[in-house]
This record gives structure tokens, sequence and C-alpha cells, in this order.
């Protein structure tokens, strides 16, 4: 995910921008880079860490302006060219976000003859800044940005210099964040509020489509028609360890409303809805290799197996193709039967789960075309597969995966759809109407969070039970294991989850007023089916609480309790159901006491068989 700073004072810039980037190391990076305006602009940038950065920047070298980055790639693999600030003459930028439309642009401003040193994304912003500014020789630096934030479409927080300019930074935003922190003739800029709570506690929040530009004398803001506006100031009262999970009491509910921006993430540049199609340059199999597949066999542990389950329904039902989902502990001590013909597809959030990796690595023998979905960039994962899919999550700390997950799903539909539309199993309605539901997911989520007292006070009623039951059919089958998951990781509550179907072969016998059922009854092909499993359920006296969607007005008369989620495509309900229970089992386990962000006996990446 990385980050953005900018300075301005009468410190030693590049100290402030080091320790500036630190505080923001938490967010997980590849890359760093600083860009300080002396004269001229001077830069130095590294793959790897900030130390690294360090070693390579001369003692005593300093400044009173400059910017700086942590990378976590996206465009461009983790290397010292990729790295920030990116230059077009006497332009320096820093970009934290994804900037969709890049590849249009930058065939254009290659046409007009100028030259790439990256593979970024972000490149293309210093040299429309560079066009802009020497079309028209009046135009401020200010003026420039807010000129080509009409040209550049998706998700940005960026920091510029400009040495016609050598007493300004301007920064914009839009769906990425940026705070600017107030000092005494001092000026900072950043993705995050910890990067300079050492140095001041006054801050301001941009909002989308708003500008800054900070001087010596101080800072001034500017709405996109380019008119000034007063900010508030915000008086942080929280400690750098509290900032670090913006004010949430835990990790765990920090990823969690996270959600809205980490699906729109991963989304983000891999979906075209003008041509109706999914961009998935990762991929690297033909379209023939994927007409003549004849199987998915996927590979995880944990949540990430979950997310693989659900992955077997989207595959089967959008591509067509027979799909396996296999535990990696077991899997790489099987007899596997593969060929050429299956497509091994790795989920790992970590990128290090020594079972996937092992079990990954047992099938290179077969000739299978592999891939891996993951969060961390050069993770171990990464150099085993042909493909590699990253899910743009950010770092995940709560060892309970939250974000991850739905990130996977975002990104087993895109593969599902793309397989899909090759083999010709999809017609682009479909399709299109898929794409649009996943592009409406950031808001359904965001009104499930704002919703969520219900669910606390649903989780607190429950609270002290010894036993839970998670039920649901077709896809909402693995989100009930994945609610149950959830639950019994950090509330140390037993939870099952189970097939709505299977509950009277065996489970029937324990169900009684003291095991509440969560029934997951979203609408959908299996909806009347789960209904009758309710009814079963009631007539054991069991309490039930549904998970449903808004526009279901008739469940209410059957169940005990009904937590909403918004209406969306049948296929596309897992993403919200999951975001239910996963606030489900942390409003629970705040009401047991528990350890949330650290679970007794768990860890976050088991590196060990
Ligand atoms: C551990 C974590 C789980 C995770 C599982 C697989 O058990 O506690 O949250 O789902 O590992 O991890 P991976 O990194 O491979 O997704």
């Amino acid at each position: 995910m990385g980050g953005i700073v900018g300075y301005i004072g009468t410190d030693n810039a590049v100290d402030v921008i080091i320790s500036s980037l630190r505080k923001m190391e938490y967010r997980g990076y590849d890359s760093a880079g600083i860009t300080i305006l002396n004269d001229d602009l001077v830069t130095y940038k590294t793959a790897g860490k900030i130390s690294e950065l360090e070693k390579i920047i001369p003692a005593g070298f300093n400044g009173h302006i400059g910017i700086g980055h942590t990378r976590g790639a996206t465009h461009g693999k983790p290397e010292t060219r990729n790295a920030h600030p990116h230059l077009s003459s006497n332009i320096a930028v820093v970009h934290n976000g994804i900037i969709e439309n890049y590849m249009r642009l930058k065939e254009k401003l290659i046409e007009q003859g100028y030259e790439f040193l990256s593979d970024t994304d972000t490149e293309v912003i210093a040299h429309l800044l560079h066009r802009t500014m020497k079309d028209n020789e009046a135009c401020s630096l200010i003026d420039a940005v807010r000129h080509i934030m009409t040209k550049i479409e998706g998700s940005y927080a960026i920091a510029v210099l400009c040495t016609d300019e050598p007493d300004h930074i301007v920064l914009a935003r839009k769906d990425s964040p940026l705070i600017i922190g107030l000092g005494d003739k001092n000026y900072f800029a950043a993705s995050d509020v910890t990067a300079f709570l050492r140095y001041t506690k006054n801050a301001v929040y941009i909002n989308d489509m708003e500008l800054v530009q900070i001087s010596p004398g101080g800072v001034e803001f500017y709405n996109n028609d380019g008119q000034r506006i007063e900010k508030q100031i915000e008086v942080i009262e929280w400690n750098e360890e509290a900032a670090e999970k913006a004010g949430y009491e835990h990790f765990m509910l920090k990823e969690i409303h996270e959600q809205p921006t980490s699906i729109q993430d991963t989304y983000a540049g891999r979906i075209s809805e003008l041509e109706g199609r999914v961009i998935l340059d990762e991929l690297k199999m033909d379209e023939d290799q994927l007409r003549n597949l004849q199987r998915v066999t996927i590979i995880a542990c944990g949540t990430s197996w979950n997310a693989g389950c659900v992955g077997k329904y989207l595959f089967e039902n959008l591509a067509g193709i027979h799909t396996d989902v296999e535990t990696a502990s077991e899997f790489r001590y099987a007899d596997p039967v593969l060929c050429g013909q299956i497509f091994t597809l790795a989920i790992t959030q970590s990128g290090e789960t020594a079972d996937t990796l092992a079990a990954v690595k047992s099938t290179k023998a077969y000739g299978c075309s592999s891939a891996a979905i993951t969060n961390v960039v050069g993770s171990t994962i990464t150099r085993e597969t042909d493909s590699v899919f990253f899910t743009r999550a950010g770092p995940e700390i709560g060892v309970a995966a939250t974000k991850s997950f739905t990130a996977q799903l975002i990104v087993l539909y895109l593969i599902a759809i793309h397989m899909g539309t090759v083999r010709g199993r999809l017609t682009p309605q479909t399709t299109r109407d898929i794409l649009v539901g996943i592009k409406q997911l950031p808001g359904q989520v965001q009104r499930i969070l704002n919703n969520k007292d219900v669910i606390k006070k649903c989780a607190e009623h429950y609270a002290n039970v010894q036993d839970y039951f998670f039920i649901g059919r077709h896809l909402n089958y693995p989100v009930s294991l994945e609610g149950a998951l959830k639950l019994k990781e950090i509330s140390y509550i037993h939870a099952e989850g189970y097939a709505a179907g299977e509950i009277k072969h065996g489970p029937l016998a324990l169900i009684s007023s003291e095991t509440p059922v969560v029934a997951i009854a979203t609408k959908g092909h299996t909806y009347d089916k789960v209904l009758s499993n309710i009814k079963e359920i009631k007539a054991r006296s069991a309490e039930v609480i549904v998970v449903a969607n808004e526009s279901d007005n008739e469940i209410s008369k059957y169940v005990d309790r009904v937590l909403r989620i918004p209406d969306c495509h049948e296929l596309l309900s897992p993403v919200l159901s999951a975001v239910v229970l996963q606030l489900l089992a942390y409003y629970t386990a705040l009401a047991r006491g528990c350890s949330i962000d650290k679970p007794r006996n768990l860890a976050k990446s088991v590196t060990v068989e």
C-alpha cells in the first residue's frame, strides 16, 4: 500500500521525511524514495527498505522542501526504476493510488516524444504536468495539477514539486487518503496521520477533488474549481499506536472498515465497463489454453480456502469449468491426478503458508498452468507460479483475515468472468451486469458498516452461548464456513459452518434453544430451500439469526433476528454477507473481552508445517 509524505519547514527535510516514512512502514511497502528541492530536484530512490534508502543518501545532504514515498508495487515490479518520486524534467511526483487509464495516456505521451523510464502508472502524471505547463507558460503548478485531474481516472493522493515554483508543494486527492499537518512554520503532508504526529497534532483531512498548496508561509486549500476554501483543523488526541489503528480499538475493526477501499483498489484498472470486459494482464495463459482447460484445482488453507470454495461456484457457474478446492496440508501428501490442461490456483494472503507452498511445488511436475492470488508483493508464492494476481488490500495486521478475504473474492470474480468470456459461456449482458454489480460493492459495504449497531446488539445478546451454527447453500455455504471460522478464531465460541441441506444428517441432534443458528438466506435460487431449513431448525426451539437482503420483507416472520445486506447480484452476495459475519464475530469477541487482534494459539502466517 505504501504512502506519500511532503514537508516544508525549518528542520532538515531529509530527516523529517525519512522519519515520517518510517512511521508508515506498517502499511507495507517494497521500495522507497525522496526528492529534495534546493535549486534543483535531487532524488534518491531504491527497491527495498527505508534503511536501504538511507544508505544511498550522502551524509550532510539536506534541504527544507521535499517529498517522499514508500511504494507497494501495483504496476511494475518492485525495482529501483519503478520507485517514486517519478520525474519529468523539472517536475517530481509521488503518488499513492492507481491511475486506471494510464495506458491510454502513456501511449499519447510517447507519441508526443516523452520517454518513460518506469513501468508505473504514476510516471504519466509527471509527464502530463510537464506537458500542461509547457503548452501554457502562464500556467501555475496548482493549475496544472487541477487540469490533469480532469484527464486521469482512478485513485490518487499526489504531491508535486517543480523547480519553476521552488517555494511550493502542491497536493491533490481522489479516493486515497491525504492529511495535512500544521506545525509552527513547519508543514507536513502524508497518507496517514501517524507520519507527522510526533511533530504536530493539528491535522486537516483533505476530501476528494481538493487541492493543497504548501509554502514556507502557510497552507492554502482549494476546491477543483480553483476557489480557495476554508478547512477545519482537527486536533488529534491519539498516541502513535492508536493512530496506526486510525482511532479504531483494534486492527481487525479498522481492517473491516477498510473494505470499501480495499475492494475498489483490487478491481481498479481490471474492469473496462466501457467494453464490458475484464482486463487481466497478469494471466500468463493465451485464449487457446483457456478454452482447452479441463479443470481448475484451487489450493489454500484457512480463510483463503473458504474463498477458494466460493471460487468453485464461480468457475463452474461463470466459466463452465469443473473446479476442485484442495486443503493444502492434505493435497501435498495425496496422489493428485493432474495434467497440462489443469489450472492450479493457490490462494494465500501472506504468500508464505508452508503447506500451500509445498502443495503448489508438488504440482509442478505435471505441467499444469499455475497462478497465485496473494496480498504480499515479493512473497515466496510469487516465485512459484506462472501468474500472480495481487489483492491490493494493504497490510492485514489482525490475525483473523477480513479485508484480504473479500479482496480474494474480487480477484476470483474477475478470473472467472475472464475465463467465462473467453470460453463463450457468458453473454455480454451477464458480464456487464456482474461488472456493474462489482463496482457497487464498495458503497454497499459502506452501508453495512454504517448500520453496524444492529449487528453489535445481536452479537452482545448471544455473547455467552457455548455453540453456534452457521448454515447456507450454494455460494452461501462457504460463507457460512467463513462466518464460523471468524467466530471461533477470535471469540473462542465453538462454531460450525454447515451446508444447510446437511444439517438433518447429524447436527440437528445438537440443535436446541441453547444453540443460535445463523442462516445465510440471501435472494437466489436456493432461497426457498434455506427457508425450509430455517423452519426445521425453529421447530427445535433454536433461535435463528438470518443474513437477508434489504428488500426481503417476508423473512422476519420466521426468525428471531435479521441482519441486512443491500440487494445485489446473487453471485456477489458473499462479499456483503462476509462483512456482516466479520462484524458479528468482532463484537462477540469484544463482549467476551477476548484478545481480538492476537487470538490465543494462532499466527497470522503459518510458515511451518
Ligand atoms: C493462518 C491465519 C489465517 C489464514 C491462514 C492461511 O491460519 O491465521 O487467517 O487464513 O493462515 O493463510 P494465508 O496467508 O495462506 O492466506
